[in-house]
């Protein structure tokens, strides 16, 4: 499917918390729907709710903390009448499309000048398909320097359009190039040891039911199932012939 500008994004604020640095507000009030353009400029109503964002956004912190990806910056709900998504504030990272080439020139390079870029951006691909985000581009990911400088870490935010039947998340896979990188052993254990416990399960499926709807909620967890078959039988992010595999909504 041809992937197209969204338009129509929120309105986004920051706000200071006390005592507690900032937060990028949200407000569920102020969505508008997302319309999706094909290049030939034919517009489609992206089947994404408007209203229903920040409960996307929050769901998403869920499935990242719950897997411990850890890859999304704290997200809550706020507020009864006037809902709104507040997320942690990370500060000093830079937005991908503001480094985009020094990026992008590592992902490339072997080995990789940033020593753990490409175990990042294979979080970060498996991470999109399992909460199912068609709308993740060089914006939507921050990308923060740690230790000495030669290692990066990632944020994924602006996950507002996840979980939906929508057209489905190929970022990682094709913009960066991820077909058939190893996915890291401690990463696999992660999802080995969600997948083996029925409490972590009956969790974060209550915690996406109360956000999401019943269908979007058991997607969602037929998805984490899935890649966590498909780690123990492979090992690896699918190849172009395979990724049809990570491209199925469930
Ligand atoms: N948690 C965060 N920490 C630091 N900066 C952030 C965070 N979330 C968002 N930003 C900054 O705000 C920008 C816009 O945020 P976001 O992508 O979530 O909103 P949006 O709805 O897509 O709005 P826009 O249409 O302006 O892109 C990001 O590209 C980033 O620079
Ligand atoms: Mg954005």
């Amino acid at each position: 499917m041809e992937r197209g500008i969204l338009r129509g994004a929120k309105t986004v604020g920051i706000v200071s918390l006390e005592n507690d640095g900032k937060a990028i507000s949200k407000l569920a009030s102020e969505e508008k729907p997302i319309i999706h353009r094909h290049r030939d400029g034919t517009p489609a109503r992206l089947n994404v709710k408007e209203g229903t964002y920040a409960r996307r956004a929050v769901a998403s912190y869920i499935v990242s903390k719950m897997l411990e990806f850890d890859i999304v910056p704290p997200t809550v709900l706020r507020g009864d009448a006037d809902e709104q998504s507040l997320q942690r504030f990370i500060p000093g990272a830079k937005a991908g499309s503001e480094i985009w080439d020094e990026v992008f020139t590592s992902v490339q390079q072997s080995p990789a000048r940033f020593s753990n870029i490409d175990d990042e951006f294979v979080k970060l691909t498996l991470f999109d398909y399992i909460i199912y985000n068609p709308d993740r581009h060089s914006a939507n990911f921050l990308i923060e320097e740690i230790g000495d400088g030669n290692k990066k870490r990632l944020h994924a935010i602006d996950n507002d359009l996840a979980f939906a039947q929508t057209n489905v998340a190929t970022y990682g896979l094709n913009k960066l190039n991820m077909f058939g990188k190893p996915i890291p052993e401690d990463m696999r254990a992660k999802i080995r040891a969600f997948c083996a416990s029925a409490e972590k399960k009956v969790a974060l499926e209550n915690a996406l039911s109360a956000l999401l709807s019943p269908e979007e909620a058991d997607a969602c967890m037929r998805r984490i199932k899935r890649v966590g078959a498909w780690c123990e039988e492979k090992g690896t992010v699918p190849t172009k012939e395979q990724a049809a595999v990570w491209m199925t909504y469930h």
